[in-house]
């Protein structure tokens, strides 16, 4: 049996009078990709942010490497998200003022890691994706699909227990969204990674070992 990375229960979100979240349950196995698909507006991304622990729930639990989130003060909160967790969003959301190196190092410099080690670590993994010839380009000076991988090394920077993605090729062009996909799998063969992936990507949805479709503040 599989390691549990993340397991949550009775998800419930409203905005004002609008529900949200109705009650979801998901669980998150090691080395594995969940896709996450249903139309815009369902609620995908609230649901991200949620198990991403950047949002809270208005009930239910979500346990991430069996820990329970609403267990941990907020300062607690913010360490544990920079140790076990990365994120990639649909804009790539990188510093415009910092090269593709000092970028990927910043989560590494919160978790005040040894920093030798981490620079060796930083450019490894952006060699790894194709980018050793652009550690020195700020975000300007490199294409979508490239800013896109920088902020994949970026989230794969202190080894994440698990790595959420919200419409990560949402604003790539045919080939680098392909590109992005393989690397999600090439990721998970290569290191065991997990990733949650909200995407409208048919392909994608097909590529991962589950897909999860929303609809009406549940999981259809
Ligand atoms: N902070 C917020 N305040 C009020 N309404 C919100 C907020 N965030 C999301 N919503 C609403 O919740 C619904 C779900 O949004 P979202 O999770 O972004 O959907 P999806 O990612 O599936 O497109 C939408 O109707 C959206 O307008
Ligand atoms: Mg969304």
């Amino acid at each position: 049996m599989k390691n549990t990375l993340l397991n949550a229960v009775d998800i419930h979100k409203s905005f004002g009078t609008l529900k949200v979240l109705k009650g979801i349950d998901i669980t998150v196995y090691e080395s594995e990709i969940v896709a996450i698909m249903g139309k815009s507006g369902s609620g995908k991304s609230t649901l991200l942010q949620i198990l991403g622990t950047l949002d809270n729930s208005d009930k239910g639990t979500v346990e991430i490497d069996k820990v329970e989130i609403t267990t941990l003060k907020s300062q607690e909160i913010a360490r544990f998200r920079n140790d076990k967790i990365g994120f990639i969003f649909q804009f790539h959301h990188l510093l415009n003022e910092f090269t593709a190196l000092e970028n990927v190092l910043i989560p590494a410099y919160i978790g005040q890691t040894n920093s030798k080690l981490t620079n060796d670590k930083a450019k490894e993994l952006l060699d790894y994706l194709g980018l050793s010839e652009r550690l020195d380009h700020k975000p300007g000076q490199l294409s979508g699909g490239e800013q896109q991988r920088v902020a994949v090394a970026r989230a794969l920077i202190n080894d994440p227990l698990l790595v959420f993605a919200d419409e990560p090729s949402g604003n790539l062009d045919q080939e680098s969204s392909d590109e992005l996909h393989n690397l999600f799998i090439k990721l998970k063969h290569d290191l065991n990674q997990s990733f949650v992936i909200v995407t409208h990507n048919q392909e994608l949805g097909s590529l991962s070992d589950r897909t999860l479709y929303m609809q009406d503040g549940n999981f259809i």
